[in-house]
């Protein structure tokens, strides 16, 4: 993690697939945010490479026309910023516009450049071309300071991701390869070790001997948001449980690392997926289930159902909600089942980690109203309320044994302070060259491993999907998979 006091290096940073959905909805905030706050070096070259034949205004107007509808307008600034772009239009398959780049990178306009960012913001598909082709016109070295980001979800199974990471390999050091997760830029998610290692108090709970199970929940209320030829071979499976989710898990459930460095966290994460009780072909119906949204209102509002949506193949059976249920068979977990469980669609956007402690023996209060005493939680939300907190009892004032439950509100932000995104943080963690809150391969692989099971299940049941209406908090029949019948989702802090 970066310490912003610090000056940045000098860098170029070059956007594959500049036009597109992520950059216009991740990078190009996130960097202008790291503008307005004083955070990125003056000598930053930014680099648009994109197909559309636009020249530089072009390109410029475009990133001022993104960022005024999010940011309130200061022209000058805005300027500012998108004239410190570069714009390379270009082919992904063609070597020639790597040449170009090259000579785009050997002027930088304000000075001295010598570290290099490649972002690919661009479809998987297109990974391959793009790593041959930087290696081709030399852009993969010096080794030290060239360095490329990968976005998830890397590769669409074990064995493309393995494929993947051979092909980065061949023309990379792993020290130049950045495999970008951005849950582990939320600030609530780095803030979960702070909880967690940082009090003794929490500490001695944080196992099977208090805790009944874990849910990690990461509902969005917006749909497929025009990138169903992406998320219909995708589903909700790959694109959210595999790598963001697992990685919730993964912090959750960790040994306390030896120090907080890329290799020591990296190693701690990795155990614990390894622990993970393979699912086996029998059972996944047993550990998981999947469903898709239809017509329904999100926000009051009308919206069509995922078979509507442009770009959705004819009777898709993608997963647009999925729920996994995994057992980690270590000491600290044996027996605690962890529920993930995400949907596009849903009620409304909502990602948080809700532990439910055990039920505490209760004879003490036998015949009293407190018989149904409710567990305690402890409850983290990510967005779009970053909070934490413990639910425990306490009596209410007053003649009778009745009792209330109490927050013990342990969140670390006051109002006045601000949000960092997660892409802010990273993108400079990127530029500095910090790995620790990237992903290394072999938690990638071991993720898969998770998740290869249900995928091979659900590509032969290609028959049937559940459905649940958009703007609900998906289908009841997802309760199937808790253990007790006393389980519930939590759908709100
Ligand atoms: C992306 C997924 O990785 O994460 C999207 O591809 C999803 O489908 C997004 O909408 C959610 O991120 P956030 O930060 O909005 O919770």
């Amino acid at each position: 993690m970066l310490d912003l006091e610090m000056p940045l290096p000098p860098c170029n940073f070059v956007i594959f697939g500049a036009t597109g959905n992520l950059a216009s909805n991740k990078l190009l905030p996130a960097l202008y945010r790291l503008q307005l706050a004083g955070k990125l070096p003056e000598t930053l070259n930014m680099v648009a490479f994109a197909r559309r034949d636009w020249d530089d205004a072009q390109w410029r107007r475009h990133v001022r026309e993104t960022l005024a509808d999010r940011f309130p307008t200061d022209e000058a600034e805005l300027s500012r910023f998108a004239g410190r772009f570069d714009y390379l239009q270009g082919d992904l398959e063609d070597p020639l516009a790597y040449v170009a780049l090259k000579d785009v990178l050997a002027k930088p306009k304000l000075g001295v450049c010598s570290n290099v960012v490649f972002y690919l913001a661009i479809k998987p598909p297109d990974f391959p071309a793009v790593i041959r082709h930087l290696d081709g016109a030399g852009l993969s070295r010096p080794r030290g300071l060239h360095r490329i980001v990968v976005e998830k979800p890397f590769g669409e199974d074990i064995e493309s991701a393995k494929a993947l990471n051979e092909l980065l390999h061949r023309y990379f050091d792993e020290s130049q390869v950045f495999r970008i997760d951005h849950y582990m830029g939320k600030e609530t998610v780095q803030n979960l070790l702070v909880f967690r290692f940082a009090n003794t108090l929490i500490e001695p709970l944080w196992n099977r001997n208090f805790i009944d199970h874990v849910q990690i929940t990461v509902a969005e209320s917006v749909g497929v948001d025009g990138r169903a030829d992406y998320y219909d071979r995708a589903g909700a499976l790959r694109d959210m449980i595999q790598n963001h989710l697992m990685q919730l898990l993964t912090l959750v459930a960790m040994e306390p690392p030896a120090a907080l460095e890329a290799d020591t966290l990296r190693d701690e994460k990795v155990k614990v997926l390894r622990s993970i009780r393979p699912i086996a072909k029998r059972s996944v119906h047993a550990h998981t289930f999947r469903a898709q949204y239809v017509d329904g209102l999100v926000g009051g509002e009308r919206v069509p159902g995922y078979q509507k949506e442009p770009g959705v193949e004819a009777n898709s059976v993608t997963e647009t909600y999925a729920v996994a249920k995994f057992y980690i068979d270590n000491w600290r977990w044996r027996g605690v089942p962890f529920y993930l469980r995400t949907g596009k669609r849903l009620k409304q956007q909502l990602s948080m980690i809700a532990i439910r402690l055990r039920h505490p023996p209760q004879q003490l209060f036998r015949e009293t109203p407190l018989e149904q005493l409710e567990p305690n939680w402890i409850i983290l939300s990510i967005q779009p309320d970053e909070c934490m907190h413990m639910e425990i009892h306490a009596k209410k004032p007053g003649l009778d044994m009745d009792t209330r439950v109490v927050r013990l509100d342990a969140s670390y932000r006051s109002p006045e302070e601000k949000t960092l995104d997660a892409y802010d943080a990273l993108l400079l963690d990127v530029i500095e060259g910090d790995r620790t809150l990237f992903i290394r391969f072999d938690e990638v692989e071991w993720a898969w491993r998770v998740v290869d099971p249900i995928i091979k299940q659900w590509a032969q049941e290609r028959e049937f999907i559940h459905t649940y209406a958009a703007g609900t908090w998906g289908p009841h029949e997802s309760n199937r998979l808790f253990d007790a019948e006393d389980t519930e989702w939590r759908n709100g802090v």
